[in-house]
């Protein structure tokens, strides 16, 4: 049996090291596909492997038609929109995430974002301090909670909106529930993003809610550029000149944001959030032993196709 790394953007080698360990201790291979710059790599790599570990690599109908032996595709990490669900179902492919596994170092880039934001991307003039700020998570998943915990350190008031959490999961945590989104937008000066990318939330983060932000207020995008509405968002910026805006990801219009807003958006250069050693160690040897898991026995206790 054969298990494919394939990462465009590679994990930490030390994690490489930790999931060919678990791989090969269970009889199988392992085999590496990183930093490819073409999509006919990943075809040629996908032929022969019976199990996949990617992150934001695209897996679709054409990967799936090309990887005949085929039978589950692990994304480490949380979000799975880079991956054709229904056509993995329809190859019999089983696809399955990493829960919370980088959690805690996206939460950690969203307060590095947040401080250079707040003490004006570092350009020498006075800022302000997160301590006593308003912070408001928007979804409070995984991410959204390592940010409440980091956030109460700062000495933030914490407040989170999320349909799908029970409110007391929230006031467990310290944190107060907002059931209204104009109200997450309008009552904290910082405001997170941690909403997956589906057909629901694509840009659905637009002009209206970052309007909605109280004077100087900063949003943070460490989820995913798709949720945004990015004509709505410049719009947003162009008249109320005192927001800022930081995301771990650029959008399709960073160009345009960068030249109309400079000093007021950054954008990383690629998605660092899950960049650490300690994520991709958490991830990636999850990833390999949910593989073993399933291989050996089909279990598969984080499966998000049906
Ligand atoms: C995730 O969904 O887990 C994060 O966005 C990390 O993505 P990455 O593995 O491509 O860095």
């Amino acid at each position: 049996m054969k298990v494919l790394v394939a990462t465009e953007k590679p994990f930490a080698p030390v994690a490489v090291e930790g999931i060919r360990k678990v791989v090969e201790d269970a009889g199988y291979q392992l085999a590496l596909l990183e930093k490819y710059t073409d999509r006919q790599q990943l075809l040629d790599a996908v032929k022969d492997a019976d199990a996949l570990i990617i992150r934001s690599d695209k897996v679709d109908a054409e990967v799936l038609d090309a990887a005949k032996q085929l039978k589950i595709v692990v994304r480490a990490g949380a979000g799975y929109d880079n991956v054709d669900l229904a056509a993995a179902t329809a190859h019999n492919v089983c696809v399955e995430n990493t829960p919370g596994q980088n959690s805690n170092a996206v939460a950690e880039l969203v307060f590095g974002m947040a401080v250079m934001a707040v003490r004006n991307m570092y350009n020498g003039t006075s800022g302000t301090e997160l301590k006593g700020k308003k912070l408001g998570i928007h979804a409070f998943g995984q991410v959204g909670r390592n940010v409440a915990r980091i956030a109460k350190g700062f000495g933030m008031e914490v407040n989170a909106l999320d349909p799908y959490c029970p409110d007391q999961v929230m006031i467990d945590a310290g944190v107060t529930p907002v059931k209204y989104l104009d109200a997450l937008y309008a009552d904290n000066q910082i405001v997170s993003l941690h909403i997956p990318a589906t057909p629901e939330t694509k840009g659905s983060v637009g002009y209206d809610l970052v309007m909605k932000l109280p004077k100087n207020g900063v949003l943070v995008n460490t989820a995913r550029k798709e949720v945004i509405d990015e004509e709505g968002l410049r719009k947003a910026l162009a008249e109320r000149p005192d927001i800022k805006y930081v995301a771990d990801v650029k959008p399709d219009n960073a160009p345009v944001l960068e030249e109309e807003f400079a000093g007021r958006v950054f954008f990383t250069p690629k998605k660092m959030g899950a960049q650490t050693a300690e994520a991709n160690i958490n991830a990636g040897i999850a990833a390999a032993r949910q593989i073993v898991d399933f291989l050996r026995d089909g279990s598969a206790p984080y499966r998000v196709n049906k």
